[in-house]
This record gives structure tokens, C-alpha cells and sequence, in this order.
């Protein structure tokens, strides 16, 4: 029997620890730092080491002797935990620091991208200002400003003028703003389309698509208000038909996976590329080296096959005689969150109704919470994830938000449409296309 170590402590973490939690080979599942959530599943130990304590979390493998690290966050993995774990002979799931920099660095990814001409939006990177400016002023149309390093979802500026345009390269290369992580940006092209996001299981050389999950970035109903890290996921996306994923497997994870394997940095873990589906077919805004988080709350609980098994295979090199089978239910993940998010702090409520919540079905994430005296309270930030399946995404859809409503914590906030969403389909007159970001 085997012990895991999952690092991470958000809702993604949790649902990773709940999947694992159904593997007949795991009989132990420590999470550093984990949440109240992860603390309360079966065979499971929060351990107090932080997601980023790379030193702190390879000692911790060793001492508990554990048989395999499932990495959540993408700061880690930048940050060379992979190899760390490598260097001592303790499998990981996902990638290395060589890998993981196509998330953590904007420039590189780019200049990956263009090398194998992968489509993605042209562009050009750079640290000074004033020749940044001076692309600027040559550019037809307002392009995306994007921090080059790892700025928490919050780097990207999508230009409406050259003005906001100038704005952002000034904020970024004179200001500082984002310190190191702004210290490059990419100028780069405006797409237009809808977005998806593909993942991918992969073991270096072979990779499974993911169901496609729709994420809902943005605070309100209807992509109103500011950038969240995620409000909700709903699978099946309408967007990702069979004839789209063929595409995207044959012109961008082949070829990205191919590269990664010839330059003798073969890429184990999920690979998450945030796409455009524009007129001329997908193309790359950004590649993330992990798991999204809220996506992954609901594409988790559609995974029939054992998780470790699948991970284990990834980390191993051998997916490709593992089973990576899935449920054809459809799945809704709605965050709930505190007042205030995502700007502000909010003091910690008492939340009632997380028994009940079950009993309507569904499984509920934590993130932001907190246990003390043996009540659990919303602790700021986006608390809950509440996820349901259905036979289709309207069954799937009522279950949660009926899960959600009987949920309580004072200043609760939670959107109201996800999954609900016509797809294009439906409605000709009224064509599918406000953005959904990944
Ligand atoms: P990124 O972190 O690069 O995925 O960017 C965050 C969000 O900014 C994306 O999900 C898109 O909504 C938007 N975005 C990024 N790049 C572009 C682009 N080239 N054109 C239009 N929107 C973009
Ligand atoms: N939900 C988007 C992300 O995890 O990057």
C-alpha cells in the first residue's frame, strides 16, 4: 500500500486528495499545508509544510517514506520541486522546473511556441521601455500586455488603445509593478474567438485528453466585474468537439510534447493550454503546468479510473498501459466566496449547511476555510467549491446550486450562471462568443 504526498492547500487540492482517497493501492495521504477539507478525508493528515518549502516538503517525502508527490500549484513546480524529488529517487507528478517554465515565464513560451510554429498571437518581448513603446506605436491595433513571470492570473492587460496599451508596458518596466515578475513583458497580438481550455495527462511521450471544463473567470453573472481565479466550471464544454481536440492534440500537444521529449526534458504531469478558437483555428494564449483550479473540482470527480494509477504512470513514463477512463455525466462546479473577494479581506463566518449540502449530492471543496473549537468558517477568499453531477448539465447544474443553497456564511457571494450559459447551438441569433477565460 502506498502514501501520498499532495502539496497545495486550495480546492483543487482538495478534490485531488478526494480522488486519490478512492484508490484501492493508497492507504495514506499526507497534504502540505492542505485545508479543513483535506484534514476530514479518509486516511488523510494535513501536514504543516508550506506549498513552497521545496526543502521543507523533499525532507518531509523522505521521513514518511512516501511513494509518490501529487504537485497542485504551478509556484513549486517553477521552482524545481520535481527535481528536487528526482534527485532522491521519490516519483512526482509534474514537471520539471525546465518544463514548468512555459507557465512561469511568458517570453520563453513564446519564443517555444513561434520556434515550432505552434499558431499562437504574434509578438515580441521586451525589458526596455522605450523600445517596447516604440513596437507599441507601429502596431495597427491595441495588442495584450502580459508580465513575463508568474503574477497570480493578474499579469495580463487586454488593451482597448494604444493609450491603456502604454499604460501597462509603463506600469510594468518603469513602475515596477509585479516587481521581478514585470520586469519583461510580452506585447502580443489581439485574438479574437472564444476561449477553452485543453488539459492533458502526459508521461513524457504519450498524453490523454482531458473532458474539457469551462472555467468562468470573471466575479459576475454574464463575464461582468473584475479577474477571479476562477468562480466555476461546468464539463462538458460545448466548444470542445471531437473534431476540435483532434486539431488541438495533432498541432499543439504533439508537437509541444515532441520538443519537450527531444530536448531530453520530457514533460510528466497535466499540461494545460489556455486557447483561442479563433476564425483560422485554436491558437495558444498561455500553457499552464498543472491542474486548473476550479476546472479541476469538476473534472476530478469524472475520472472512473484510479488516479494514483494514472499519476504514477505519468511520473513513470508507462501511461500508456494505464486505463484513463471517463465518466460521460456531466459535472458543475459553482465557487462560493467571501465578501470582499478578490480584492478584499473578509473576518472569519461560521458556515452551516455542509452536511446538508451532501445529502442534495454533492461534493463540496474547501479552500479558504478554517477549523477552530470544531466549527468550520470561511476564512476569505474563495471559500467552497459545491460540485455535482447529472446525466446532462442542466441535472448537473440544479444539483449544485441546490448544494450551494443550503450553504450559509455571512457576505457569501457566488455567480449565478454557471453552467447556464446557452451554447451556440441554441440560439443562432445570438451567437456564443463572450469569452470565457482558462
Ligand atoms: P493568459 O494568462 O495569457 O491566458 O491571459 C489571461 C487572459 O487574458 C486569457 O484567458 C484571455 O482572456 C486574455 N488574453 C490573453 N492573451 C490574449 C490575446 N492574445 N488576445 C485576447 N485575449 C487574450
Ligand atoms: N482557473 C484557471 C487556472 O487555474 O489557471
Amino acid at each position: 500500500m502506498a502514501t501520498v504526498l499532495v502539496v497545495g492547500g486550495g480546492g483543487r487540492e482538495h478534490a485531488l486528495t478526494w480522488s486519490l482517497g478512492k484508490s484501492p493501492h493508497v492507504d495514506r495521504i499526507l497534504v502540505a499545508p492542505g485545508n479543513p477539507g483535506t484534514a476530514s478525508e479518509r486516511r488523510c493528515k494535513n501536514i504543516a509544510v508550506g506549498a513552497d518549502d521545496i526543502a521543507g516538503l523533499v525532507a518531509a517525502a523522505r521521513h514518511e517514506s512516501v511513494d509518490l508527490v501529487a504537485v497542485g500549484p504551478e509556484a513549486p513546480l517553477a521552482a524545481g520541486l520535481t527535481d528536487a524529488l528526482d534527485a532522491v529517487g521519490i516519483p512526482a507528478f509534474g514537471p520539471t522546473a525546465a518544463c514548468a517554465r512555459l507557465e512561469a515565464s511568458k517570453p520563453y513560451c513564446k519564443t517555444f511556441l513561434d520556434a515550432l510554429s505552434i499558431p499562437t498571437g504574434a509578438s515580441a518581448s521586451f525589458r526596455d521601455p522605450d523600445l517596447a513603446l516604440a513596437y507599441l506605436e507601429r502596431l495597427p491595433s491595441a495588442p495584450v500586455i502580459k508580465a513575463g513571470g508568474l503574477a497570480a492570473g493578474k499579469g495580463v492587460v487586454v488593451a482597448e488603445t494604444h493609450g491603456e496599451a502604454a499604460a501597462a508596458i509603463r506600469a510594468m518596466l518603469i513602475d515596477g509593478r509585479f516587481g521581478e515578475a514585470g520586469s519583461e513583458v510580452v506585447v502580443e497580438e489581439r485574438l479574437w474567438g472564444t476561449e477553452l481550455s485543453v488539459l492533458a495527462f502526459s508521461d513524457g511521450t504519450d498524453f490523454v485528453v482531458m473532458p474539457s471544463a469551462q472555467d468562468h473567470k470573471r466575479l459576475l453573472d454574464g463575464d461582468g466585474g473584475p479577474n477571479t481565479g476562477g468562480m466555476g466550471a461546468f464539463v462538458p464544454s460545448p466548444v470542445a468537439t471531437g473534431a476540435l481536440i483532434d486539431e488541438v492534440s495533432d498541432r499543439i500537444i504533439r508537437p509541444t510534447l515532441d520538443a519537450l521529449g527531444e530536448a531530453g526534458t520530457p514533460y510528466r504531469g497535466v499540461i494545460y493550454f489556455g486557447l483561442m478558437i479563433t476564425d483560422a483555428g485554436p491558437k495558444v494564449l498561455e500553457i499552464n503546468c498543472r491542474l486548473g483550479d476550479p476546472e479541476a473540482q469538476a473534472v476530478l470527480p469524472l475520472l472512473e479510473s484510479d488516479l494514483f494509477e494514472v499519476m504514477l504512470g505519468c511520473a513513470g513514463g508507462s501511461l500508456d498501459g494505464v486505463a484513463v477512463d471517463w465518466s460521460r455525466s456531466a459535472s458543475t462546479t459553482v465557487v462560493m466566496a467571501s465578501a470582499g473577494y478578490p480584492t478584499g479581506s473578509a473576518p472569519p463566518m461560521p458556515i452551516t449547511g455542509l452536511e446538508e449540502a451532501k445529502l442534495e449530492g454533492c461534493l463540496v471543496f474547501h479552500a479558504g476555510t478554517e477549523r477552530i473549537d470544531g466549527a468550520t468558517l470561511a476564512a476569505g477568499g474563495r471559500v467552497l467549491g459545491v460540485t455535482a453531477l447529472g446525466s446532462t448539465l442542466a441535472e448537473a447544474t440544479e444539483r449544485a446550486y441546490a448544494g450551494v443553497k443550503s450553504i450559509s456564511f455571512d457576505g457569501a457571494h457566488y455567480r449565478r450562471d454557471i453552467g447556464r450559459r446557452r451554447p451556440p447551438e441554441a440560439d443562432r441569433s445570438a451567437p456564443f462568443r463572450e469569452p470565457y477565460i482558462g
